[in-house]
């Protein structure tokens, strides 16, 4: 197996994230760091502007971990350089730019993917068994939220980062529309009660998803939470013969049924950032479909998301400053 050169850019929260799960992948080498504010990792090469280090390193594979206002610039350069991207979630904030990418990538037959991790993680992996295996019957109501305190670490706390960020609809509740769109498709319509205002603030966003037969999504999620809070995710699912109640880190996932309640132990199961590092290096190399994360499914759900904005119920009209 020949070794994939992965470079990381942005070296924050989820950079360090990504380039450990490099480390610890069989046939992946981290052969550059680009991060402005860096001075040194143990054993990559750090870079302060991209372009040179693609043309140094010649990587195969670039990682975008900056903040999403730089999204579309730091894939492009990177696409153009003819590597393949894995890029952090949102795609872009904007259609037009996500779409860019897109088409940009097929035409250089480059492989491109959005990190949304919740379709690798085992508790949502575990949740789309129940829902496609049919033990405890159909899917009738499924509940997912997603708290955060108000991120001040990194450069989090800059003004443009926290605006360019997109709030807590972009942000936070993009994963959990992001999986539900996997998981059930196109819904027939949906109500959003609170979501960003147009300066995409950080507030709590609740939207129900209405699907055929009754079939009904809520989804909660909002940064808006005190220092310390930290992030907590699950959910809970309704089916004809059971329910499922779970947290999204895997530590807690219980099955109700008539046979009582069970709980699924998930613990030693990969680390979801672990298995999408490996998926799509997997893709890389052997140039298949990357059908669990499609870049076309990504983009959808930035148009969700926007969707969210246009058919928010209770807006002022004026939103927050
Ligand atoms: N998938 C997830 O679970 C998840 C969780 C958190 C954040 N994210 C996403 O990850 C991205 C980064 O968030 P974070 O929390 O890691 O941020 P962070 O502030 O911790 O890290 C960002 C890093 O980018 C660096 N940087 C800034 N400008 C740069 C440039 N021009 N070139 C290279 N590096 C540059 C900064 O110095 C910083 O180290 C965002 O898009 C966010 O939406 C995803």
């Amino acid at each position: 197996m020949s070794t994939l050169r992965v470079a990381v850019v942005g070296y924050g929260r989820m950079g360090r994230c990504h380039a450990d799960n490099v480390r610890k992948l069989d046939g992946l080498m981290l052969c550059a760091v680009i991060d402005p504010a860096l001075p040194q990792v143990d054993d990559a090469p750090v870079y302060a502007g991209i372009s040179e280090a693609l043309d140094k390193e010649n990587p195969d594979v670039v990682v975008v971990a900056v903040h999403t206002f730089l999204h579309y610039q730091t894939a492009r350069i990177a696409l153009e350089h003819g590597c393949h991207v894995l890029v952090e979630k949102p795609l872009t904030l904007s259609v037009e730019e996500g779409r860019e990418l897109i088409e940009l990538a097929r035409a250089r037959n480059l492989k491109l993917m959005v990190g949304h991790c919740l379709r690798f993680f085992p508790a949502y992996r575990k949740l789309r068994e129940f829902v496609e295996n049919g033990k405890l019957g159909k899917l009738r109501y499924l509940k997912l939220f997603r708290h955060n305190e108000s991120p001040a670490w990194g450069d989090w706390t800059k003004p443009e980062v926290a605006r360019g960020s997109g709030g807590a609809l972009f942000d936070l509740a993009i994963h959990d529309i992001d999986f539900t769109y996997s998981l059930l498709g196109e819904p027939e319509s949906f109500r959003v009660v609170h979501a960003n205002d147009r300066n995409f603030a950080n507030r709590l966003i609740e939207s129900f998803w209405m699907y055929p037969d009754n079939v009904e999504v809520a989804i909660e999620s909002g940064g808006i939470f005190p220092t310390g809070y930290g992030l907590r995710s699950g959910g809970w699912a309704l089916f004809e013969k059971g329910a499922l109640n779970f947290n999204g880190f895997a530590t807690r996932f219980e099955v109700c049924s008539e046979n009582g309640t069970e709980m699924v132990d998930l613990s030693n199961e990969p680390d979801g950032y672990y298995l999408m590092m490996e998926y799509f290096t997997g893709r890389v190399r052997d140039g298949g479909e990357l059908r669990l994360c499609p870049p076309e499914e990504s983009l959808h759900t930035i148009e969700l998301c926007h969707r969210h904005m246009r058919e928010n119920f209770c807006l002022d009209g004026e939103g927050e400053k």
